[in-house]
């Protein structure tokens, strides 16, 4: 729903420049902003954004750093969070999501609404970006896909395989593109860390180590991420990364085998480690985890030792270190862009080029659903699931 005074005041706010921290740049830069703006074409995506919280936000500053694409409309239930992430303020979460470049689009001409039903009947929108909770997703992707917008879902794709499917249905009906975020396909250094191993550089992987921990997530909308029965607690919510990108690397296991904490900080699963068992393959397992406390710093991490060497990668100290026989130890080149802005270019390429997206394909996504849930049922029933 667009509400005129407001927008008309928010228009005012961007014109002199009030607390708007992409807007604070010199006259040159205002400048070749306003070159961008003549050279948008009818080539160029038109998103909408549904769900103005902690991941809205990122993706947001994402498309702002994108110069084929151009966030025309923005949803949230609640107006003061979709104005917000319009004037680049920046909701708490776990990771830092501050806008480093200049907008590409002015924020002033992006439509507000409180109703995705609403923002769906805007003919200018070419991708609707749904940011929603979880128990949200199916119904978001289902009418975005109705109304013939390709589509961007943030991870886990559903709550249950019965609500994947519905979506993955309602997808192909339509004909539209749909991709799950599944951002650590696109997070530089696990894309280093694929290449070594795809390429075989320091010989066949022997064994990968996954880690994932976080503080308590207490900043989302109405605490709705604690609700297992909104979001599966960690194991779906965070925990689903690492299995996502296992599955990319090292196929199917044979059976999972968890391990965890239930009941800490939620009714659900907060703390997770799994044993993916794969016939003469590596030994792979992944921990999980968010009944961490305030002050503990979110952290994700790798350690994959090869035949010839070894791979550990830290967010806590930001290092990625390749050490190989017989040589000195290494901090590899990592891809440009971090892994958020590297997946929506992704995505709005194969929009773009009328591909179906081959990294993160709507079948892997419902797959690393489906591993997920047989994890959290491993660790609930004290015993191997076979796959
Ligand atoms: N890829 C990642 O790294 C990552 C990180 C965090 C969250 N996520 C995922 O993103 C999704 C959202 O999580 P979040 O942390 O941003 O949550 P959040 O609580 O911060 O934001 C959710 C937003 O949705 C809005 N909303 C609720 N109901 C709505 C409705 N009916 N219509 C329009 N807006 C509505 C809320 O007002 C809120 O602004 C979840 O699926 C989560 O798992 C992914």
């Amino acid at each position: 729903m667009l509400r005129g005074l407001a927008r008309t005041k928010l228009r005012k706010g961007l014109e002199v420049g009030r607390r708007i921290e992409a807007w604070q740049v010199n006259k040159t830069t205002r400048k070749q902003v306003g070159k961008l703006y003549k050279r948008m074409d009818s080539k160029m995506k038109k998103i909408g954004l549904v769900g103005c919280g902690f991941i809205g936000s990122v993706h947001y500053n994402a498309y702002c750093r994108i110069k084929g694409a151009k966030v025309v409309a923005v949803c949230d239930q609640d107006y003061k969070r979709a104005e917000s992430l319009l004037q680049g303020e920046n909701p708490a979460g776990n990771i830092s999501t501050t806008n480093k470049n200049p907008i590409s689009f002015n924020p002033a001409s992006v439509e507000v609404y409180t109703d995705l039903k609403e923002m769906l009947k805007n003919p200018q929108i070419d991708i609707i970006d749904v940011c929603l909770p979880t128990h949200m997703h199916k119904e978001a992707v289902i009418k975005s896909a109705d109304a013939r917008k390709h589509i961007l879902c943030e991870k886990p794709m559903a709550l249950s395989l019965k609500e994947a499917d519905q979506m993955l249905a309602a997808v192909k009906k339509n004909k539209v593109k749909f991709m799950v975020a599944h951002v650590i396909r696109f997070w530089p250094e696990y894309v280093v860390l694929t290449e070594y191993i795809s390429k075989k550089s320091l010989g066949d992987l022997l064994l990968l180590k996954l880690q994932r921990l976080s503080p308590t997530p207490t900043w989302t909308w109405n605490n709705w991420v604690l609700d297992s029965k909104k979001s599966l607690s960690a194991a779906l919510d965070l925990h689903i990364h690492d299995t996502d990108y296992i599955l990319n690397i090292c196929g199917k296991p044979k059976a999972v085998s968890s391990v965890g904490l239930k009941g800490v900080v939620s009714q659900g699963v907060d703390h997770i480690h799994t044993g993916y068992i794969y016939a003469g393959g590596p030994k792979v397992s992944a921990e999980g985890g968010w009944a961490y406390v305030a002050n503990y710093p979110f952290r994700m991490a790798f350690n994959a030792l090869f035949e010839k060497g070894a791979i550990e990668y830290d967010s806590m100290n930001c290092k990625m270190k390749v050490y190989e026989k017989g040589r000195p130890a290494i901090t590899p080149v990592l891809p440009k862009g971090d892994g958020y802005l590297r997946e929506i270019q992704y995505f709005l390429k194969c929009v773009e080029t009328d591909r179906c997206p081959s990294i993160v394909t709507p079948k892997e996504a419902r797959e690393s659903l489906r591993i997920t849930l047989a994890e959290i049922n491993s660790m609930e029933n004290g015993k191997p699931v076979v796959l």
